[in-house]
C-alpha cells in the first residue's frame, strides 16, 4: 500500500468510526486520541514521510495535512454542538409557571356590557375625552347657567376645552357626522371635579347608548334597558324606572336596581327620549326622527356585580385586590 492509499484508508476508517459521531465527552476524546493524538493514526503516517522518496514527500505531506485539518475541524464543530446540547434545558423538568395577567374588573364589566348590546344590534363608537362646551353642554340643551358647568363639577383645560363630564358629548358627534338611523353604544372615561369618597371618584366610566330611527317610542327604551339589566344581573333582578330630568331628554327616567345586600335601590343609569331641541341643534328633523338615549355608570354596575363597596379600590391598582377577579 503506498502512502496515498494509506491516507485514504485512514480517512475511510475515520468515516466509519465517527458515524454516528459520539455524544459523550469520553468517547469523543478517545476518538480524537485515536486519530489526532501524539501516538495516533495520523502521527503514525507522518512518521513514515521521512522514509519516502524525495518526489513523494511533498505530496504525501500535503495530503496528510489536509486530512489532519479535516478531522480536526469535525472535532471543533462537534465541540460547538455538544456545548449547545449542554445548554439545552432538561426537558423532563416541570415547566416554569409565569404570573398570569387578568382583566381589570372595570374592563370585564365593559366587555360584558358591549357584548349584551352587540347582541341586539348596537355598534360600538368612541369619542373625544377633551371636548368643547358645545358638544358637552350647549348642544345638549344645558342652559348657560346650569350648575353642571360650574367650576366645581367640570375640569377646565386650555382654550375653553373641558374634560367631558359625561359620554353624552359623543351623541352630538355621532348625530353631526352620520345620517340616522343610528344605533350605538359609546364606552369611555368621564371626569368630574367631585370630592373623592367611597362612592365617587374624579374619574369614572360610562357607556352611552343612542338609538335613532323613525318610529322609536319610550317602550322601545324600556324594552332595551330591561333586556340589558336582566342579562347583566340575572332574570330575577328587581328594577324600576324612576321619573327624572335631563336637559337633553324628555321624558327622562333613571333606572334603579335593588341591591339585596344593602336593602337599597341603587341608580345605575339615566335615560330618556332625545329632546327635539337636541335634534334641532344638530340639524336632524325632529318631525321625522325620534330616538332614545341612556348613559350608565360602569363603576356602579361593576361594584354591584362583584360586591365591591368602595369605588377607590378600582383605581388603586393594588394587586391584592385585583388578583381576586
Ligand atoms: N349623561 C347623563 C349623566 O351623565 C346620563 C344620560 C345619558 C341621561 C343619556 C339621559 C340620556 O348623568
Amino acid at each position: 500500500m503506498n502512502i496515498k492509499e494509506s491516507i485514504e484508508s485512514i480517512r475511510e476508517k475515520f468515516r466509519s468510526d465517527s458515524d454516528p459521531f459520539p455524544v459523550d465527552e469520553q468517547s469523543i476524546e478517545s476518538l480524537r486520541v485515536k486519530y489526532l493524538g501524539r501516538k495516533g493514526l495520523i502521527s503514525d503516517l507522518f512518521s513514515q514521510i521521512p522514509k519516502l522518496s524525495n518526489e513523494q514527500k511533498p505530496l504525501a505531506g500535503k495530503l496528510l495535512n489536509e486530512l489532519k485539518i479535516e478531522i480536526g475541524k469535525l472535532f471543533e464543530s462537534s465541540k460547538n454542538e455538544s456545548e449547545i446540547q449542554y445548554d439545552v434545558e432538561d426537558i423532563t423538568l416541570p415547566g416554569r409557571s409565569f404570573p398570569k395577567g387578568f382583566k381589570h374588573p372595570i374592563q370585564s364589566t365593559l366587555d360584558e356590557i358591549k357584548s349584551i348590546f352587540n347582541n341586539i344590534g348596537f355598534s360600538v363608537a368612541y369619542g373625544p375625552e377633551i371636548d368643547d362646551d358645545f358638544h358637552n353642554f350647549s348642544a345638549l340643551n344645558f342652559p348657560q347657567d346650569h350648575p353642571a358647568r360650574d367650576m366645581q363639577d367640570t375640569f377646565f383645560t386650555v382654550d375653553d376645552l373641558i374634560l367631558r363630564t359625561h359620554t353624552s358629548n359623543v351623541q352630538v358627534h355621532l348625530m353631526e357626522n352620520e345620517e340616522p338611523p343610528l344605533r350605538y353604544i359609546v364606552p369611555g372615561r368621564v371626569y368630574r371635579n367631585e370630592s373623592i369618597s367611597f362612592k365617587s371618584y374624579c374619574l369614572f366610566h360610562q357607556v352611552e347608548g343612542i338609538f335613532i330611527d323613525k318610529n322609536v317610542s319610550f317602550s322601545d327604551l324600556k324594552g332595551v334597558l330591561e333586556f340589558f339589566v336582566k342579562r347583566m344581573f340575572g332574570s330575577s333582578t328587581k328594577m324600576r324606572f324612576r321619573p327624572s330630568f335631563f336637559p337633553f331628554t324628555e321624558p327622562s327616567a333613571e333606572v334603579d336596581i335593588w341591591n339585596e345586600k344593602n336593602k337599597q335601590w341603587l341608580e345605575i343609569l339615566g335615560s330618556g327620549m332625545v329632546d327635539p331641541e337636541v335634534f334641532n341643534n344638530v340639524n336632524i328633523d325632529p318631525l321625522i326622527w325620534k330616538g332614545f338615549a341612556f348613559g350608565m355608570g360602569v363603576e356602579r354596575i361593576c361594584m354591584l356585580k362583584y360586591g365591591i363597596d368602595d369605588i377607590r379600590l378600582l383605581f388603586q391598582n393594588d394587586l391584592r385586590f385585583l388578583e381576586q377577579f
